[in-house]
């Protein structure tokens, strides 16, 4: 077999075979084939695209080319949850512990942030002490003993994503539908859980864009993952602005703590509880959705799944002090205000522009080997539908830099304020089994 008529293949419409897709996968992992044969063809799948059973054919080859991790000794149904990236996500905080809290293990591998979305576990290292590195028998003892862990992802866990992955990010062909599926699902399922629940965003700070384009991805996220044996469900979720008010590492595990202690932050709130229903019944603990989130809903409230998330850190090494005082986790110098230069009602907050607004800060990465600082971060004032005066503060710079300046003209520009008041996007559009 020949790459190059494997890319001529896909160049001219036609569709790849199972021996073909597994040739450039395995090929590209182990160096035999070079980068710009795989260049071209992403750039022939990004065009032509793939259906269901190349996606299917895909996802499998690039999960098979690492390891495979055995989560067997794990009593019970496992159960991962994935976020297809946001802004000023930290549900997987609150998700976590409120489902260990009502007895499903949760055995999560995680990744670092890159561009203008956080990493679940660059936010975690914001605890001193945390570590998200375990053996697999302390990983595995973890989870038999607290009902949760949550590490980095292994180096050999889907190496032929990596490579891919990372070429994709140089060639402008990271936004594909059968791509971004094959990417996520290849690792969700290499990391062994037996049932997975996404959280598919949608809206300005999300891949898809348009609630189209995130059905489309969902239905084949969910299509691969039931294909394999796992039980998959995708819950559509706005990302037309930032959930919750913090966007950062050491501000997100301080707001997900408030909401663990049982503050109302409304959109995160409803959205951890949704996707931990989801995770619930999954693993058989409740018959539907609507009880689950009546349950966990009493353990954030009595302190149950605060309890879990303390327990937890306390398992991996972390200073639970600052978790129980949120006051000591790393501060930044400075917080500067970013004021409205007019008066109306927020009616747009560009979450990615948030994003790369923080990520100037030092919150998150420009590229891959960026050390990111955990104190820095930024804190939203005002979200859609809130009115605002002229010179009124609309969101907060932590900052160790005095003068901010792009940060400051980043958000300044991300949030869009008019005459009339404008009521928020549904945050839930569409659950997808
Ligand atoms: N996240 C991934 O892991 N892969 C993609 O392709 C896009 C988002």
């Amino acid at each position: 077999m020949r790459m190059v008529d494997v890319v001529q293949k896909k160049r001219d419409s036609q569709k790849l075979t199972t021996e073909e897709i597994y040739f450039f996968v395995n090929g590209y992992t182990e160096g035999k084939i070079p980068d710009y044969q795989v260049s071209a063809l992403m750039m022939a799948i990004y065009f032509n695209g793939m259906d269901k059973e190349e996606t299917a054919d895909l996802t499998r080859a690039m999960a098979s080319s690492g390891d495979m991790i055995d989560l067997s000794p794990i009593q019970g149904f496992k159960v991962d949850k994935h976020s297809t990236g946001g802004v000023g996500d930290k549900t997987s905080f609150i998700v976590a512990p409120l489902v260990a809290s009502v007895g499903v293990p949760v055995a999560k591998m995680s990744g670092r942030g890159l561009g203008h979305t956080g990493g679940t576990i660059d936010k975690l290292e914001s605890i001193s002490g945390f570590q998200t590195e375990l053996s697999r028998e302390q990983f595995i003892n973890n989870v038999n003993t607290h009902k949760l862990s949550l590490v980095g992802q292994s180096g050999n866990l889907a190496p032929a994503d990596k490579k891919i992955y990372a070429l994709r990010d140089v060639t402008a062909t990271v936004d594909s539908l059968p791509l971004i599926a094959s990417s996520i699902m290849s690792k969700k399922i290499a990391s062994g859980a037996d049932g997975i629940v996404l959280d598919v965003k949608t809206g300005s700070g999300a891949f898809m864009k348009t609630l189209e384009e995130s059905q489309a991805l969902a239905e084949a996220m969910v299509t691969i993952g039931n294909n394999v044996g796992k039980k998959t469900v995708a819950v559509i979720s706005d990302m037309n602005q930032p959930l919750g008010f913090e966007i950062g590492n050491a501000n997100e595990i301080k707001e997900a703590v408030e909401v663990l202690q049982g503050k109302n932050i409304q959109d995160l709130r409803e959205l951890s509880l949704v996707l931990g229903s989801h995770m619930a019944v999954l693993a058989g603990v409740f018959d539907d959705t609507e009880s689950a989130f009546k349950e966990l809903e009493k353990n954030l409230e009595n302190g149950k799944a605060f309890e879990a998330f303390k327990n937890f850190v306390i398992a991996q090494g972390g200073d639970v002090d600052q978790i129980v005082n949120v006051s000591k986790l790393p501060e930044a110098k400075y917080h500067i205000d970013v004021k409205a230069d007019t008066e109306g009602f927020v009616s747009e907050i560009d979450a990615e522009s948030i994003g790369i607004a923080a990520m100037y800060l030092g919150a998150g990465r420009a590229s891959k080997d960026d050390l990111v600082n955990h104190a820095v971060g930024i804190t939203l004032n005002k979200k859609i539908g809130d009115s605002v005066s002229a010179g009124e503060t609309i969101a907060i710079i932590h900052s160790n830099d005095r003068e901010p300046n792009k940060s400051i003209m980043k958000i300044r520009a991300a949030y869009n304020i008019e005459n009339s008041k404008t009521n928020p996007n549904n945050l839930i559009n569409e659950v997808i089994s």
